[in-house]
């Protein structure tokens, strides 16, 4: 107990209760506890922190523990770090800083090489080393006049089905998809089992899932409104471009919808295949998956390149001791990294190193806003091509 008479500690049994109100407090919804015991399952032991103030829990985090696909598909163990609040009663006298400090020690302890979340706001992680990794766009998409160009193949092959009846093949579909897809995430049966369940409050006032299947893919979607409805689409899964065609076919051919809304990456073709891409809308963009690197050298020799680069990278660590100076080299799409006393040529933080790492953001943009700082210009260009993915990137799941 400290002399504020708060104090931070693991979680026991008793905390979860107080927990939940806690996360519904700040969230506007009680999570159901079937959902609750779903993502527990994926707690390591000790990865849980509660701030307490007497009786009652006024600060939590922890971490899942996560299998992170990066770019040429090596799965790597990473921290995902969800559940986090502070009690309106007790904000802004250094909660969050608090817990963060030892969560993340704790992660260190346990070799993750990355720590990933994602956000409620986009001011809060920076500080804590945390970058933007992936970009989500919310399409609507006026299906009223959307027609397919007399070129795009017409694949077919799917069929409507109940979801509660095809969890292997969707498992099976999204798997094959996660392997292939930097920010696909392993998705245990628990929480499949939570997705199908759809319970009420996982609704946002829409009806009841619908699934369509096909030999590659398939689509979970609910209707909203009265009178025009529209569809929002929960996940659209697609191993090979032409299931993609082929699911967006069929969710064009409902006449009675108004618009599909969906959450997609910025290199999700449907645009092309239309004859007028204006239809396709996007209504916000903004970022998904925010990932720390906790051991650089690690986390950069994990995933594969684009072009081959030598560069003396001087990585800021604000908030850890994480950072330092690294000589990265890369041949054949493979790195070598290691720590040196050499001078660098580009001198960025860790978060800016969190925003390149799955190719979701180019090293010519952070240049442009001095986020990454080198003299040598051309270099920047290698960075591009090298840190660049030939699968775009796009979050797995939220956590
Ligand atoms: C976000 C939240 C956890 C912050 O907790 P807190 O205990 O008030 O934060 P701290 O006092 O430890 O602040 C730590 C740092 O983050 C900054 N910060 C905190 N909340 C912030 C916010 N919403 N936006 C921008 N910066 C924020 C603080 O200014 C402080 O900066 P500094 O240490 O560099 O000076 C808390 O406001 C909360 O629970 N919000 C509602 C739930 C939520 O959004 N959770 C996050 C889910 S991803």
């Amino acid at each position: 107990m400290s002399a504020s008479g708060l104090e931070l500690r693991s979680v026991s049994e008793g905390d979860w209760p107080l927990m939940r109100r806690l996360d519904a407090t700040n969230f506007g919804q009680l999570v159901d506890p079937a959902a609750m015991a779903a993502w527990r399952t994926m707690i390591p032991n000790g990865a849980a922190l509660v701030v307490t103030d007497g009786p009652d829990v006024v600060g939590q985090s922890f971490y899942l523990d996560l299998q992170l696909t990066v770019p040429g598909g090596v799965v790597v163990p990473v921290a995902g770090i969800s559940w986090v609040s502070v009690a309106p009663t007790h904000r802004r006298r250094g909660l969050l800083r608090m817990m963060f400090t030892e969560l993340h020690d704790r992660i260190a302890a346990a070799q993750y090489p990355i720590a990933a979340l994602t956000a409620s706001e986009g001011g809060i992680y920076g500080r804590f080393g945390y970058g933007p990794a992936t970009v989500s766009l919310e399409w609507a998409v006026d299906r009223r006049w959307a027609r397919f160009r007399a070129d795009a193949p017409d694949p077919g092959g799917v069929r409507i089905v109940t979801p509660g009846e095809h969890l292997d093949e969707f498992a099976a579909h999204y798997d094959r998809w996660r392997a292939n897809t930097p920010g696909g995430l392993v998705r245990p049966k628990a929480l499949w089992d939570d997705l199908l369940a759809d319970r009420d409050d996982d609704r946002a006032g829409g009806s009841a899932l619908f699934a369509l299947l096909h030999a590659d893919g398939y689509v979970l979607y609910r209707t909203h409104g009265s009178g025009p409805r529209h569809i929002r689409v929960v996940e659209l899964t697609a191993v090979t471009p032409a299931a993609h065609i082929a699911l967006w076919r069929a969710l064009c051919g409902m006449d009675l919808m108004e618009r599909i809304e969906i959450a997609t990456h910025p290199d999700d073709p449907l645009p092309y295949l239309l004859t007028d891409a204006r239809l396709v809308r996007t209504t916000a963009a903004t970022d998904d998956l925010w990932l720390r690197l906790m051991d650089v050298p690690a986390a950069l020799q994990a995933r594969t390149y684009g072009a081959d680069l030598t560069v003396v990278l001087e990585v800021g660590d604000g908030f850890r001791d994480d950072g330092g100076r690294f000589a990265l080299q890369i041949r054949d799409g493979r790195a070598v990294c290691t720590p040196t006393q050499a001078a660098p040529d580009v001198c960025l933080d860790l978060d800016a190193l969190g925003a390149l790492y799955l190719g979701g953001h180019r090293a010519t943009a952070l240049a442009a806003a001095h986020r990454l700082r080198t003299d040598d210009a051309a270099l920047v260009s290698r960075m591009d091509r090298a840190f660049g993915s030939e699968v775009p990137a796009e979050l797995g799941f939220a956590f």
